[in-house]
């Protein structure tokens, strides 16, 4: 059925548009996460797509007519985005992450990490010296190796990730953003396709959704792969095994970066011991630690046996 049905009196500005959009999808209950927070900017994002205009155009452009055409097309991502619960990204195929666009699609998840945040302020003032290399374990779109790449412009990147899919998607991305001379990617479960590198900073954004919140979990996320979301019960079956392994890949220096949202927890409730650093947000977002190398060295009786 269509989104417009409705309407009492069709809209007739790209402003009007938005408001509609914005209130139907308040009024179906969409969930919004996947790049927006919001109904209004969900719309807005649609809207802007379907007459391709860019993100940041002026609020002058409120007030400009929509042709027939140009409605048919809006109202087509209208139906899709309620109908299917398909979230924006998937229907724009691009994402913006750390100021950078990304190409995507369902095979990969839609990038919303706090990890960005991060990475535009250089890691700082957790990084002494700049990385040479850098691995993104678990790269989905390539967001965050790509996004790492522009902010480390001397540092080798790469990208690996158990998904052949995910990595189509992600070498694509490399191209798009012409790093294919400082950036690559790996298959690889976990650490096992990168034989005996070590990298100076490996982040991941790993799947990290506990069995309790994935059963939870809105429609929209359910486009998603589920490998990109679910690790066992409580979320940390991933997470586990990477502490155990990371240190045997980075450099004496290294660090690791790793997210595990609300599996943050249980996590602290398995290690008491280890000194996870819990980093902060100003644009929201929690559950990211910090590690170093040495302390992976030193705790990893911990990580044997748990
Ligand atoms: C949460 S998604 C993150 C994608 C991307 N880094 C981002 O932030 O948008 C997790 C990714 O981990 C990958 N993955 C799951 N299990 C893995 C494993 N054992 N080894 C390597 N990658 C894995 C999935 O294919 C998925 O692309």
């Amino acid at each position: 059925m269509s989104a417009m049905l409705n309407t009492p009196e069709s809209p007739v500005t790209i402003g009007s548009y938005i408001q509609k959009g914005s209130d139907l999808f308040d009024q179906a209950g969409l969930f919004f996460g996947h790049g927006t927070d919001n109904a209004w900017d969900e719309s807005l994002t649609l809207v802007l797509f379907a007459l391709s205009l860019p993100g940041d155009s002026d609020s002058g452009i409120l007030e400009r007519p929509v042709s027939p055409e140009e409605a048919a097309v809006i109202t087509r991502l209208f139906d899709r985005r309620i109908n299917e619960r398909l979230p924006a990204a998937y229907l724009t195929g691009e994402a913006w992450f750390a100021g950078f666009k990304f190409s995507i699609d369902q095979r990969v998840l839609v990038p919303r990490s706090p990890i960005a945040e991060l990475i535009e302020t250089q890691f700082q003032p957790w990084l002494i010296t700049p990385p040479m290399s850098i691995l993104d374990l678990c790269t989905g779109s390539g967001c965050i190796g790509i996004a790492c790449a522009h902010y480390f412009p001397e540092a080798n990147v790469t990208l690996s990730d158990i998904s052949t899919d995910a990595l189509a998607v992600a070498n694509k991305n490399i191209s798009l953003h012409q790093l294919n001379h400082r950036a690559s990617t790996v298959h690889s479960d976990l650490f096992a396709g990168l034989g005996s590198q070590r990298f100076d900073l490996i982040v991941s954004n790993p799947p990290y959704v506990d069995a309790s919140d994935l059963a939870s979990m809105p429609n929209e996320y359910h486009h998603e792969p589920e490998i990109g979301l679910a690790s066992g019960d409580d979320g940390l079956d991933f997470t586990r095994q990477l502490l155990l392994e990371a240190g045997e890949h980075l450099n004496e220096q290294g660090v690791l970066i790793v997210e595990v949202g609300n599996s943050w927890v249980a996590l602290e409730t398995m290690f008491p011991q280890v000194p996870f650093m819990w980093l902060e947000f100003e644009r929201g977002g929690h559950g990211v630690f910090l590690i170093t190398a040495e302390q992976l060295s030193t705790h990893r009786e911990e990580f044997i046996s748990s």
